[in-house]
């Protein structure tokens, strides 16, 4: 049962680049990351949007698989907001959320106090965050459509939550880098960790892709994470791992050292 979730991310269609000679190596490196980026971009704009805007709801049209996502999902955002509220007062703080979806974080935080700026590679997730966010009379988070390396500004924290699924192993420390040039004080990452009970799941996982069209999904390192957080400055201060039947996801608060 555990398998399927991963696979709800995992299935791949993209064709690969196949290059002959050493100096494509590179080419077909950025190629795979820019494929990346216009499959999920294409995906959360169409049926990835439907997906995951029932299941970051309140909607009753889920299955229970979607349905367990969303508790665990629901956990990992609920740890988030214990580690912000028990840090004080966020009035007139600035926060960063990359890759925002439908504002599952963002509108709690700026129900906080704090000032967002959060923005989503999807028009579709980022253009439903204003909607909800504007229907909740919020007035102190901006929307916008980005992908999170064109990011740009200084924030007292960055979060980037479940987004790394959709990041290729190969530029996951220059996306954490990126995050960290962001954030003068803490940076909130999570990720599905690679470990070998996640990529024997998401093996067997593969072997049952299931109907709906989904994107590729990456399991990553935690030490290569730590390293690349280490790297810009930052030192872990507080760790989290939410899993349930079908969703899993590690949690790093990393402060400015
Ligand atoms: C599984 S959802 C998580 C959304 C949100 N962070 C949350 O926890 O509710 C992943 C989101 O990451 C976005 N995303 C994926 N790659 C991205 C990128 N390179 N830049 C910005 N957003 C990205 C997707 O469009 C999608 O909305």
């Amino acid at each position: 049962m555990k398998a399927f979730a991963i696979i709800t991310l995992a299935f791949a269609g993209a064709s690969a680049f196949a290059p002959q000679a050493s100096t494509q190596k590179t080419f077909a490196c950025l190629q795979s990351s820019v494929d990346d980026k216009t499959e999920v971009r294409e995906y959360f704009n169409t049926e990835g949007f439907n997906r995951w805007n029932k299941i970051y709801s309140e909607s009753d049209e889920v299955n229970s698989v979607q349905l367990d996502i969303r508790t665990g999902h629901d956990q990992t955002i609920q740890k988030i907001l214990n580690w912000v509220q028990a840090d004080g007062d966020n009035k007139g703080k600035t926060f960063c959320d990359c890759g925002c979806g439908v504002g599952s974080l963002a509108i709690p935080l700026a129900q906080m106090g704090a000032k967002i700026s959060a923005s989503d590679i999807s028009d579709s997730m980022a253009n439903e965050a204003a909607r909800r966010a504007k229907e909740m009379g919020i007035k102190n988070a901006k929307f916008y459509t980005s992908d999170l390396e064109s990011v740009t500004g200084k924030y007292n924290t960055v979060t980037c939550v479940d987004v790394a699924i959709h990041y290729p192993t190969e530029k996951m420390s220059e996306m954490v880098g990126h995050l960290c040039s962001l954030a003068q004080d803490r940076v909130i990452i999570s990720f599905a960790p690679k470990t070998w009970y996640y990529v024997f799941l998401k093996k067997i996982g593969e072997l049952f892709p299931g109907p709906s069209k989904t994107t590729r999904a990456y399991l990553h390192e935690e030490e290569v994470v730590r390293q690349a957080l280490s790297k810009a400055g930052f030192e872990v201060a507080r760790d989290e791992m939410t899993a349930t039947n079908f969703y899993f996801s590690r949690l790093l608060e990393a402060k400015r050292v």
